[in-house]
């Protein structure tokens, strides 16, 4: 086993979050019951147990968990220990000490109690790693950054909340009844309608310092207030980033189909291929995203995400992992709708496609004749480029197709590479051109 814990392990980080847990449970109770003080310690004597005991061990796996410093895992114990000492140990040591042991803690008594729930405040300061634990969590976990910084804002203003009502409990802003639940409530109630600037004035301050306190949250209120507007607001244009864009791109062109009067059935040809592209791709532009990459981290990101079109294509199997690493990477995605000609009998060829999803068929020039249809994984238009001539047939798609194109100049260059691939070219060329030649002596007959 090695000799430290890493940060970002799946156990750690599940400990972390379990440590919140009980870190949030105190965030609630410890100052619950110094406002409600009841003579009699609502935590029981093994729940503090228990709360020390994770603390506790908390510290001591902190003594053991590697960090980062920029990129780099610093996993030297002395360095560790160090750096504990130095930053959270102190605190972390506070909030496991078992200060309900203490007899005269432990007595019972309003006072008592009080005095315990005093000790125990350093416990929330562990909360203070809340906005670590979300960081790392959005970091590792890759979650929506919107839907954590709104996650992270409630759990606040939840937790602050129910600080200001502890707060006037307190101060005495409720006179005292018999029932807690019913203090509590009150004092809630009388922290929310004034946050929010509602302000019923059924309960209002009556000493000084409650009015001062009644002051503070009024601000804090007012300028927690345009927060909240302004972090929901954000969060909703944000939540699906991808899904605004495409609607934001169907309005352009809708406006542009409309400026330009197109007629009724293109405009629906127009619509169906950006159906088709957010359906097929969710509207994310694979090209694009690996052109800002680095080289090495998008061929890598390229071979993983064209895995399934590796393994539909007869060459790759048993190919080298150089010839489909530089076939994979030379290749660019294009979508055609339904009846889209790819290309057409004579043209000039300037590259050739594998058929990544759906099917084409290979027509006469008129298109009424089909010769062949090929499916997933096929190649296609890779003998004008094989014979150096002009396109033998035409090619248009039966229904929506994902095509990979590989431009000439890059497929000259793997084939003067790789024997294997213009092996495998030539004899592809070599059987569609005996088909052809068949099918024209059929037909001379
Ligand atoms: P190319 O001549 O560049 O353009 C038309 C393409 O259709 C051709 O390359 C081949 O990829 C394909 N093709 C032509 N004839 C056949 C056939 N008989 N069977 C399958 N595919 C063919």
């Amino acid at each position: 086993m090695a000799g430290y814990i890493h940060p970002n392990s799946t156990w750690k980080e599940a400990w972390n979050f379990f440590v919140l847990l009980v870190t949030l449970f105190l965030a609630v109770e410890i100052p619950l019951g110094l406002a409600l003080a009841q003579p009699k310690p609502s935590v029981t004597f093994w729940l503090e147990l228990f709360i020390s005991g994770i603390f506790g061990l908390d510290l001591v796996f902190n003594f053991k968990t590697a960090l980062f410093r920029g990129h780099n895992l610093v996993t030297d114990q002395a360095q560790i220990r160090h750096h504990y000492l130095r930053g959270w140990f102190t605190l972390d040591l506070l909030a496991a000490f078992p200060f309900f042991l203490f007899p005269g803690i432990s007595a019972g008594g309003t006072q008592s109690v009080r005095l315990l729930r005093l000790f125990q405040l350093p416990r929330l300061f562990k909360l203070s790693r809340l906005n670590n634990f979300f960081n790392s969590w959005e970091k590792n976990h890759f979650v929506n950054p919107s839907l954590y910084r709104l996650l992270l804002f409630f759990l606040s203003i939840s937790l602050f909340s129910h600080w200001l009502a502890c707060l006037w409990l307190l101060l005495g802003g409720i006179p005292m009844t018999t029932d807690p639940a019913t203090d509590y409530s009150r004092a809630i109630y009388w922290v929310i309608t004034t946050l929010t600037t509602v302000g019923y004035g059924d309960i209002t301050p009556a000493t000084n310092v409650q009015r001062y306190f009644t002051i503070a949250v009024m601000i804090a209120g007012v300028g927690s207030y345009g927060y909240v507007i302004g972090n929901v607001a954000s969060f909703l244009a944000n939540m699906d980033i991808v899904k605004t864009s495409y609607k934001k791109k169907m309005e352009e062109v809708n406006a542009f189909l409309r400026y330009k009067s197109i007629p009724l059935p293109m405009k629906k040809r127009v619509h169906d291929y950006y159906r088709h592209l957010w359906e097929s791709r969710m509207g994310h532009d694979e090209g694009r995203i690996l052109d800002d990459l680095p080289r090495d981290l998008r061929e890598d990101l390229a071979i993983y995400m064209r895995r399934e079109l590796i393994e539909k294509v007869p060459l790759f199997s048993g190919a080298s992992d150089q010839l489909i690493r530089e076939v994979v990477l030379s290749l660019k995605p294009l979508v055609f709708i339904p009846g889209a000609w790819i290309m057409r009998k004579g043209e000039k060829g300037d590259a050739m496609y594998i058929v990544s999803s759906g099917s084409v068929d290979v027509v006469s020039e008129s298109g009424e004749e089909v010769y062949a249809t090929l499916r997933e994984g096929s190649f296609v238009g890779e003998m004008a480029l094989m014979l150096e001539q002009g396109r033998s047939a035409s090619v248009r798609a039966r229904d929506y197709c994902d095509l990979y194109v590989l431009q000439k100049k890059d497929f000259e260059i793997i084939l003067n590479k790789h024997p294997e691939f213009q092996e495998y070219v030539r004899n592809l060329t070599a059987d569609r051109l005996r088909g052809s030649r068949e099918r024209k002596k059929k037909k001379g007959n």
